[in-house]
């Protein structure tokens, strides 16, 4: 338990960090991955390389240390960082690991004067505290997900039953567990991961499934990114008959329960959790405005698909827009080119009656396309607490 001193001292460490808690984090990380290697797997190291892990434990650290005195202020970060967590499989025996090299960070970043016995002495108690409160929730998620029918702990091998292509560069999967039990019912927009074994290493990534649930199989939809370690492993290595480790569906970004029209909103491979959203919210009698934005048509994965699911239910209305002008003989022609902008996609989303536009809307994508649509969504009225959207990678601030 934190004393009020401790609590004192994290507080007055707070604009320490402000500025340094990038070059901290940064720091640490090196620790971490350097000298051990038993938690190298979890971590994406093109993540690292970008910087952009780094930033998003240093806003962890911060926000907590914002929060010292009501955690519960947390709220949403608390469950995001549990969810991605839990996702990778982060364990109990991971803590201590993590905290004594955010330490040794600290001492170093900050300096003997700086950082005293009593700073590091405070760091460590606060660091327990959260590191207590994320075990607990974490170890009740994996409780639940291994008690639900179909659940599981761990690693289960997965068959691909199907692999198939859905535009020059995505590739679906489906796939099957090998004990031919039931699987894990999931929310419309979770993922599941993988764990694999490429050049002789273990590596772990998130796939959001690309289909509803139907209780005994999966299906992920993978691009193939330039230079990336396991799309390329997944689209050449894997075949039809392979098996894959998989860890249980996790994820906050799911859809919630409304009767609102519904705006699903996708850039490139961002298109995956937004197909397992349409497909179960088709399911009700909400209006549905599908966007979807690809570079090109070879690009544009499951235009087919939609376009049939368009045509069989009129709730949905779809609208495409392609960065490049396609031919103009092409019979897949997008309803816009170029960039999606405020002003296109106030044409297609529904009206707004006194400024406000009453919907729910649902986003993904390349980084500027997500800061681009947030602003979008903005200026033309939809309520901030309607709009939701979920990174590809570690989450980062768009505005
Ligand atoms: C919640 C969530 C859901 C996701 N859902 C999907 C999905 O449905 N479909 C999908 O395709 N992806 C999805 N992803 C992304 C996926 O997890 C992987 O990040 C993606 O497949 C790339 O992994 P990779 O191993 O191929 O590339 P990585 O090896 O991780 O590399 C990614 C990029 O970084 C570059 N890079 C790698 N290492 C370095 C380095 N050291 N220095 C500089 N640059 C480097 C690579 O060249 C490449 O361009 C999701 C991610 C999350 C977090
Ligand atoms: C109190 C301790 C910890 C805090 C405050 C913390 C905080 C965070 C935050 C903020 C994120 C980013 C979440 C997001 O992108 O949405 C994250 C991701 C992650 N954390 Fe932690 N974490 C802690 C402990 C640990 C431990 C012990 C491990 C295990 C070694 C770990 C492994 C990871 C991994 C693998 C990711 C995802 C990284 C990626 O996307 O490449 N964390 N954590």
């Amino acid at each position: 338990m934190l004393t009020v001193a401790q609590k004192a001292i994290i507080t007055a460490t707070v604009p320490l960090l402000e500025t340094g808690g990038e070059a901290l984090t940064t720091h640490f990380y090196r620790i971490l991955l350097g000298e051990h290697p038993e938690v190298r797997p979890l971590f994406n190291q093109a993540s690292q390389a970008n910087g952009e892990q780094p930033r998003a434990l240093a806003n962890g650290v911060l926000m907590y240390a914002r929060h010292i005195d009501r955690l519960e202020a947390l709220g949403d970060l608390a469950a995001q960082i549990v969810n991605k967590h839990v996702a990778l499989q982060v364990l109990p025996e991971h803590y201590p690991i993590v905290g004594a090299c955010l330490l040794r960070a600290i001492r170093e970043v900050l300096g003997a004067e700086v950082a005293t016995d009593a700073v590091i002495d405070a760091w460590a108690a606060a660091y327990d505290e959260l590191a207590n409160l994320l075990i607990g929730a974490e170890a009740a998620a994996y409780d639940r997900n291994a008690s639900a029918p179909g659940g599981w702990r761990g690693a289960r091998p997965f068959r691909v039953a199907r692999k198939e292509a859905e535009s020059d560069e995505i590739t679906s999967f489906y796939l099957e567990p090998v004990d031919e039990q039931p699987v894990l019912d999931f929310e419309p927009g979770q993922y599941i991961s993988l764990c694999l074994q490429v050049n002789g290493q273990e590596v772990r990534r998130n796939y959001s499934l690309s289909a509803a649930p139907n209780g005994r199989s999966y299906r992920i939809s993978i691009k193939r990114e330039p230079g990336g370690v396991v799309s390329n492993h997944l689209h050449d290595e894997v075949h039809e008959g392979s098996t894959l480790d998989v860890f249980p569906p996790s994820g906050a970004f799911t859809l919630a329960h409304s009767e609102r029209p519904l705006v699903l909103i996708s850039g490139g491979v961002g298109i995956t959790p937004t197909l397992a959203m349409l497909e179960s919210a088709l399911r009700t009698a909400r209006p549905i405005r599908f966007v979807h934005c690809a570079r090109s048509h070879k690009v544009h994965a499951f235009r087919a698909s939609i376009d049939a699911l368009a045509k069989k239910h009129p709730q949905l209305e779809r609208f495409y827009c392609y960065e490049e002008a396609p031919q103009p003989r092409s019979d897949a022609q997008p309803h816009a080119v170029g960039r999606l902008d405020a002003q296109t996609l106030s044409q297609w989303m529904p009206a707004a009656k006194q400024d406000v536009r009453d919907v729910d809307a649902y986003f993904l994508g390349p980084k500027p396309f997500m800061r681009q649509v947030k602003r979008s969504l903005r200026e033309l009225g939809v309520p901030e607490h309607q709009v939701r959207y979920e990174f590809f990678g570690p989450a980062s601030a768009l505005d």
